[in-house]
């Protein structure tokens, strides 16, 4: 009997054993498709962000923050001086009412603070006024309250895919098919008939429902997919952007934990393994411009402290990873989502499923599909798109919105739908990528030729900017190409984005004012540095500013940090 007793404990440990092997094995293969970086570790990069104090440097460390010599740091502040009276001079009323507005908009004065690393960003506020007030567009150019006209390399977020002319007819026609019923809500307007028809053709799949911005069409995606699988778990690849609802942007930026997302490796065996395995999954989100920089945040200026930020688009790389994971999600009835708010209708006529030639269960659309008005999409499969179950009425997945499919937004929709199949749109998108990627090759040359530390790489008509010097004053570049009439996005060199119906002649101009932004920028003494700086040598010392200021006792002084500041 006592055998019998000692042997079923020993059986009971061995299973219980065996059953914590799997989940540890389960556990450490859920790690290893973390990617290595902190953008893929996003508590601990939330943990870290969080001890990050505020310092700033003065005027002197502002121009000798890399040690450069005596005559290099006086040709930085002449620089900056001739920089500052150019700004002065150039954009005095538009930066007067940005002053003015700043006060009362949180937005901007976040996004004024965060154009340039926190250290310098006093000094930038303070001597480079250029402002964020535009009085009007026209081709590819916007022009500022003071009428200068610059080329336009923001591209309004990815909303300016055909040129701004386009959204002001889509617009006013489609005001003028839907003025009669107004702001009549609820019911719908005749034209969403087209915009449905159109979206299934151009989506290939069954049901559309309308949304007012991305964020909410990734929310409604995800909810529907957590609804039919009866899973819980999202998985988005580490440095993904879907909006900034909290599930999808667990980390720096969102005060509270995402418990129910997995950000994993993009283009990873590691991750294809977790899919198989775990069994909470319930999709899988893909912002396919991460082709670009596969597990690295969309890139911005706020961070560039040295010149570590790279970016290469290997189109047949990354459509083979596409195709995998489609495969795995079909293994596994976990629902791939596509979320084209960025690239639908940039990329090809049929979006990233077109472009890429791989077909996701659910497809969500956003910026320019609202035809210049707020707008975000859900495509999707029928069964996957239901909201109620048949056998089960008081078992539904509730999604309204008082503005989802506003007569405005459908009218200007159905403008851009219809739009977009005449000859003239067609043939934007002939040649795409040769044109494109021509382009960024012909500037990449002028760059090398003039022995800039400048390069650019591409998706398409969605450029970024990466420097081959380790220098701690890249981000100043955005502020050059300003003064040389090019307008950027609060991302600054991040992300530039060229609408459809930038000409060679466009683009020649562009170039030609990036080149000698840049030639300016090298003149004045910006990118002097030490032979033996390396990139992580930079972080390094930032980490020892950082400690240094942290433990400083001073530092209850500064902590009041930049938003304080102007
Ligand atoms: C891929 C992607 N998804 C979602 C969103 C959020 O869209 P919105 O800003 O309209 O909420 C964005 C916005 O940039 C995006 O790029």
């Amino acid at each position: 009997m006592d055998s019998h007793y000692a042997y079923a404990l020993y059986a009971l440990g061995a299973a219980a054993l065996a059953a914590s092997g799997v989940k540890l094995k389960t556990r450490l293969e859920l790690s290893r498709a973390k990617h290595r970086s902190l953008t893929g570790h996003v508590r601990m990069a939330q943990r870290i962000a969080s001890l990050i104090p505020f310092y700033e440097y003065d005027e002197e460390q502002f121009f000798s923050s890399d040690s450069a010599p005596e005559e290099v740091v006086a040709r930085r502040r002449a620089g900056f001086e001739r920089l500052s009276q150019l700004y002065r001079d150039r954009f005095p009323k538009t930066a007067a009412l940005t002053a003015e507005i700043r006060d009362g908009v949180s937005d901007l004065q976040f996004i004024s603070a965060y154009r340039v690393p926190f250290q310098y960003s006093r000094m930038v506020r303070e001597h480079l006024k250029g402002g964020t007030v535009l009085q009007s567009s026209a081709g590819v150019t916007v022009t500022d309250l003071d009428g200068n006209r610059f080329y336009d390399l923001t591209g309004s977020y990815g909303v300016n895919v055909f040129g701004y002319d386009f959204y002001k007819e889509c617009m006013e026609q489609g005001q003028r098919r839907v003025r009669n019923l107004g702001p009549v809500l609820g019911a719908y307007h005749p034209v969403v008939a087209y915009n449905v028809t159109r979206l299934k053709e151009i989506s290939g799949l069954d049901e559309v429902s309308f949304h007012m911005s991305g964020t909410e069409a990734v929310m409604q995606a995800v909810r529907l997919a957590r609804y039919h699988t009866r899973r819980t778990h999202v998985v988005r690849f580490c440095g993904a952007y879907h909006g900034w609802w909290g599930d999808v942007q667990p980390g720096i930026g969102n005060p509270v934990r995402a418990r129910e997302t997995y950000t994993l490796e993009d283009m990873s065996d590691g991750t294809l393994r977790v899919l198989r395995r775990r069994r909470n999954i319930a999709c899988v989100l893909v912002n396919p411009v991460q082709g670009l920089h596969p597990n690295a945040g969309a890139p911005a200026d706020t961070s560039l402290v040295d010149g570590g930020r790279k970016a290469h688009f290997d189109r047949a790389a990354y459509t083979d990873w596409l195709k995998r994971l489609r495969k795995v999600c079909t293994e596994c009835n976990i629902v791939l989502i596509f979320d084209e708010v960025f690239v639908g209708f940039r990329l090809a006529p049929g979006g990233a499923q077109d472009y890429f030639g791989v077909k996701a269960d659910m497809v969500t659309y956003g910026k320019t599909l609202g035809g210049g008005l707020p707008i975000g999409a859900v495509c999707g499969r029928r069964d996957l798109m239901k909201r109620f179950r048949d056998d089960r009425p008081a078992d539904i997945c509730f999604a309204r919105g008082t503005f989802n499919a506003h007569p405005y937004v459908m009218g200007a929709m159905h403008e851009f739908l219809e739009r977009i199949q005449e000859p003239e749109i067609k043939v934007l998108y002939r040649d795409l990528d040769t044109i494109w990627n021509r382009r960024a090759e012909e500037l990449n040359r002028r760059l090398r030729e003039a022995e800039l530390p400048v390069e650019v790489a591409n998706v398409s008509s969605i450029w970024t900017v990466s420097y081959t010097r380790a220098s701690r004053y890249n981000w100043m570049l955005q502020f050059y190409l300003r003064a040389h009439g090019l307008a950027l996005s609060w991302t600054g060199t991040g992300r530039l984005i060229f609408s459809l119906n930038t000409t060679d002649a466009d683009f020649q101009a562009v170039a030609d004012r990036f080149v000698a932004a840049a030639k300016a920028m090298q003149a004045d003494g910006w990118w002097w540095a030490d032979t033996s700086a390396t990139n992580t040598s930079i972080k390094r010392l930032i980490l020892r500013e950082m400690i240094a200021a942290r433990f400083s006792p001073r530092r209850h002084d500064a902590a009041s940090g930049p938003d304080q500041q102007v």
